[in-house]
């Protein structure tokens, strides 16, 4: 089976909506997620020929729960469970339930509002928006902290390679697993630390994101702890959002991977810490608001759901 996978290796992505959806209980929702299969398909055909620059496409993935109520395939893609926190000494990554995550994108936000506007049309009725989150790019692919945010991201095709499940699941290969978490910063004491300081909280530098050498490069920085080897990679596609009025400054955290075990290694390392203690210090600045796991099935799985086939081979 030469399925082909939903677009989640792009690296367009100017303008982000971020959407979560749980279904509401006691309601036959078969038909409306049909309909939203047959629409995330739609959107991307459209979005394509309308906007070919703009990397106009929309995501979809699907929560442990949600995947049972609708009775997709079983055995289930191997790692997909609800994530449960992650709790170390001083923080914890929160688990929060999700059904459906929405990853919208495009250079330009119109088409992205559009977007999220005709998903919302057939969800509305049978679903609860829990999560809207509207990133942007700031400036040079920074960070809301100001560090610029991907540079270590897998290229070429080592996307491929570590964004999407292998032969080791071969009914879902070409899927994803997706990891997000929407992180608030305190700024205002990050911002309070002189720069050289700020830099050991990353373990890079800030003006020319140059990494430090492992001398100098201290054990608790975020990318000391989140780099848990040269096999072990992830997609990232964090994007900052900003929101004076609610003093709402925050990091929307995004992974896309073949495996959800690397992303739990790394959350581990951050949280637990590496040894145990020595947890990432980000996390001083950072806390965790959600925390969700879902599966992104292959485009042709969406388009067998839309038609009434069975979903995979
Ligand atoms: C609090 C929200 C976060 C922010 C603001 C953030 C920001 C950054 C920045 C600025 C870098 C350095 C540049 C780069 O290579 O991208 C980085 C690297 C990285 N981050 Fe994060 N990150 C966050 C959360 C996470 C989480 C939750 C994970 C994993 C579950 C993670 C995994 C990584 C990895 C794997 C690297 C590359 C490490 C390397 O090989 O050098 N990050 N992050």
């Amino acid at each position: 089976m030469n399925a082909e996978p939903q677009n989640v290796l792009d690296y367009r992505g100017d303008n982000t909506i971020f959407l979560v959806w749980n279904f509401k209980k006691d309601l036959d929702v078969a038909a409306a997620f049909r309909r939203i299969c047959a629409l995330v398909i739609n959107l991307n055909n459209s979005g394509e020929t309308r906007f070919p620059d703009s990397g106009a496409l929309v995501v979809m993935g699907i929560g442990y729960e949600a995947w049972l109520r609708l009775g997709l395939p079983t055995p289930l893609p191997k790692e997909l469970v609800n994530f449960r926190p992650i709790v170390g000494a001083k923080h914890t990554a929160v688990a929060t339930p999700g059904d459906l995550h929405f990853h919208i994108k495009g250079a330009s936000s119109s088409i992205c509002y559009d977007m999220a506007a005709a998903l919302a049309l057939i969800l509305d009725p049978v679903a609860v928006p829990v999560e809207e989150v509207h990133g942007f790019r700031y400036w040079d692919g920074r960070s809301i902290m100001g560090f610029v945010d991907g540079t270590e991201n897998p290229k070429g095709e080592k996307r491929a390679f570590f964004g999407l499940v292998g032969d080791d699941d071969p009914a879902y290969r070409g899927g994803s697993y997706l990891f997000v978490q929407k992180y608030i910063h305190d700024l205002k004491a990050f911002k309070a630390l002189p720069v050289e300081e700020q830099e050991k909280v990353f373990g890079r530098s800030k003006d020319y994101d140059i990494e430090m050498t492992d001398d100098e490069k201290p054990s608790n920085s975020h990318i000391a702890l989140a780099n848990v080897g040269d096999d072990l990679k992830i997609i990232r596609d964090n994007l900052p959002f900003g929101n004076m009025s609610t003093n709402e400054m925050g990091t929307y955290f995004i992974a896309y991977a073949s495996t959800f075990s690397t992303v739990k290694k790394m959350l581990d390392a951050m949280f637990i810490g590496s040894p145990a203690g020595n947890y990432d210090r980000l996390l001083d600045f950072s806390t965790a608001k959600t925390g969700s796991l879902f599966f992104v099935p292959t485009a042709s799985f969406l388009k067998n759901v839309a038609s009434g086939t069975p979903a995979i081979d």
